[in-house]
């Protein structure tokens, strides 16, 4: 490159030379990952939905797992659901697994088995927007298909000093812009593979490691010193916090769970029972009422507070055990309902905040 840097508005001259330079240290330094080695759309289709939301650590023991469970995408079609949601207990964003298996059996019954390999018939699978896509097209089928994940959306506004939020919607159009404009015609796997490395390893959040960037002479937000500030943070918005009531009922050595449903928030995780108290109810009242409407009568016990984030509301939730003396048959369970021994419990998938619920049971009852 001469002189000063000149980031690759549209100049294709100037995209070729960033690729070139990009693949060059991505032949040098990328990452080995289990999902490089294959051009199969199955398992390209399978470490790209469960990466969306999870780093590549957490992901390998997974990726595999499902792999040796399901070894082509007609044996996940035909899993049941209930299988597929246990097998990605402690991935997190369930709707993942849900989409995955919808996706799945789509693609038995609309594209006779064989992976669709455009762009636009990949955003018509459940779970693939149009990153997921144009990664599956690049990665499995070499097709000069841009990405935007938040690592690329990261490295774009930095590159081209992008100081406005990225995510409106006129932002994201310059974005993939700017993303379709820098995606090479040839070697479009590898590209797409160090365009991830490249946000995952050098150009990060925090602290980007712009001496050991390999396009750090593109990128104008480095030569105006704004790397660390760019992109721009969204405003924080508040989120709001609601109240729960859970009921750890314990009978004969057992306790009560319940399977959520599939559809919906956490959809097929199991947890204890519980409520929202009504407006202006105590936490307690909810929950003797919850037992009375059970048939249950017993002395409740504080056992504590958790709190857990979610992406837009955070919850509280305020815990009691109850030991269950006498049982009648209302007391049975409901529909989803198992009485199961503690141990049990520690090989199901319980949503993340009636995990620490169950952390939380241990750690009172050894102190
Ligand atoms: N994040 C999303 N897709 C990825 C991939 N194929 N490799 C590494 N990290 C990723």
């Amino acid at each position: 490159m001469r002189g000063k840097p000149s980031p690759v508005r549209d100049a294709r001259v100037e995209a070729d030379v960033f690729a070139q330079a990009l693949l060059a240290w991505y032949g040098d330094q990328g990452r080995e990952l289990p999902w490089r080695q294959t051009r199969d759309p199955y398992r390209i289709w399978l470490s790209e939905v469960m990466l969306q939301q999870t780093g590549v650590a957490a992901v390998i023991p997974y990726y595999q797992r499902f792999l040796e469970r399901y070894p082509a995408v007609e044996a996940l079609a035909a899993a049941p659901i209930e299988e597929v949601v246990d097998l990605w207990a402690g991935l997190g964003y369930y709707s993942r697994a849900r989409n995955l298996h919808a996706a799945a059996r789509q693609i038995v019954a609309c594209f006779h088995g064989h992976f669709p390999a455009t762009v636009a018939e990949l955003q018509s699978l459940p779970g693939v927007g149009r990153s997921t896509a144009g990664a599956i097209a690049a990665l499995a089928f070499e097709k000069p298909a841009p990405i935007l994940d938040g690592n690329v959306r990261r490295i774009l506004c930095r590159l081209f000093a992008w100081q406005e939020v990225p995510t409106t919607a006129g932002a994201q159009r310059q974005l993939w812009e700017w993303a379709e404009a820098l995606t090479p015609v040839v070697r479009v796997h590898d590209y797409t593979q160090a365009i991830m490395d490249l946000g995952a390893t050098v150009c990060l959040p925090r602290n980007p490691r712009c001496p050991d960037c390999p396009v750090a002479g593109f990128c104008l937000g480095h030569a105006l010193g704004l790397e660390k500030s760019l992109p721009q943070r969204q405003p924080s918005k508040v989120v709001p916090t609601e109240v729960q009531v859970v009921l750890v009922l314990a009978w004969g050595g057992r306790l009560l769970v319940r399977r959520r449903p599939l559809q919906g928030l956490l959809g097929g995780l199991w947890e204890f029972p519980g409520r929202q108290p009504v407006s202006g109810q105590a936490p307690e009242q909810a929950a003797a009422e919850e037992l009375r409407e059970r048939g249950l009568s017993g002395r409740l016990e504080v056992v504590g507070t958790i709190r857990h984030a979610y992406s837009h509301f955070r919850v509280q939730v305020e815990v009691f055990k109850v030991q269950i003396q006498k049982i009648d048959g209302v007391a049975e369970g409901g529909e989803g309902e198992q009485w199961l021994p503690e141990e049990a419990l520690l090989e199901l998938p319980l949503h993340g905040a009636h995990k620490k619920v169950l952390a939380l049971l241990h750690e009172k009852l050894s102190r």
